[in-house]
């Protein structure tokens, strides 16, 4: 199976989005992540939903929507109106997590809980078979282009197992310092979906970039 590719528009050009956008329109990327910081949840702030807005009117592809921030059930509504498929809480963020992953069901888009390098992935155990998809950080969240972690690989390896065990159907995706070669080990140990910022925008043929992904 082929993985499904997200490419991160963190990594664009912002001063040129609508060019970028055209081009993930044109590419084989299956849908367009959308990272959205607080500077609370993690030290830095990336775009809102002004923003974003015009990135959903361009888009073609379905919206995986990363929220980087605090409380991020107070913006179901903010998400849903981008249209987006995917909303993606962190699990640090939520101490309440099964109801919000409800609040996004109910409010029509697929739940997915996302953890940082240093949550373990049994503490998904009892929230894996409510989830459309499990993000798995290859990176401490914030920046792109930051060095892969490669214990992300062993974590991979281990939430294919508890999902196997559960029955449950989640995706599994990971974020954060993918590149080609990093990329072939995730899918080889169960990963479904794969996000890539750096390895996309700043390639020198960023849609080559995205079919050689796609092409493990
Ligand atoms: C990191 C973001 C990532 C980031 C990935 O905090 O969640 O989505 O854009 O970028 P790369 O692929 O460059 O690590
Ligand atoms: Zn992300």
């Amino acid at each position: 199976m082929k993985p499904i590719i997200s490419p991160s528009i963190l990594s664009a050009n912002f001063a040129y989005l609508a060019n970028d956008i055209e081009m993930l329109n044109s590419s084989e990327a299956d849908w367009v992540h959308i990272d959205i910081m607080d500077g609370v949840f993690v030290p830095n702030i990336s775009f809102g939903f002004p923003v974003l807005k015009y990135v959903a009117k361009l888009s073609e592809k379905p919206l995986d929507v990363h929220l980087m921030i605090v409380q991020p059930g107070k913006f179901i509504p903010e998400v849903k109106a981008l249209g987006a498929h995917v909303m993606n809480v962190h699990y640090e963020a939520c101490p309440h997590l099964h109801r919000v992953i409800q609040q996004i069901r109910e409010a029509g888009m697929q739940p997915a809980v996302t953890i940082n390098p240093a949550t373990p992935v049994a503490m998904l155990k009892d929230i894996i078979n409510d989830v459309y998809m499990v993000l798995i950080m290859g990176v401490n969240p914030g920046f792109g282009g930051q060095k892969f972690i490669e214990h992300t690989v062993e974590k991979v390896r281990e939430l294919r197992e508890l999902i196997t065990v559960a029955g449950s159907q989640a995706l599994i995706e990971v974020d954060g310092g993918v590149n080609l070669e990093a990329g072939v080990r995730l899918v080889e140990a169960g990963a479904d979906a794969l996000v890539a910022g750096n390895a996309v925008f700043s390639a020198s043929d960023p849609e080559e970039a995205i079919r050689a992904l796609k092409n493990l």
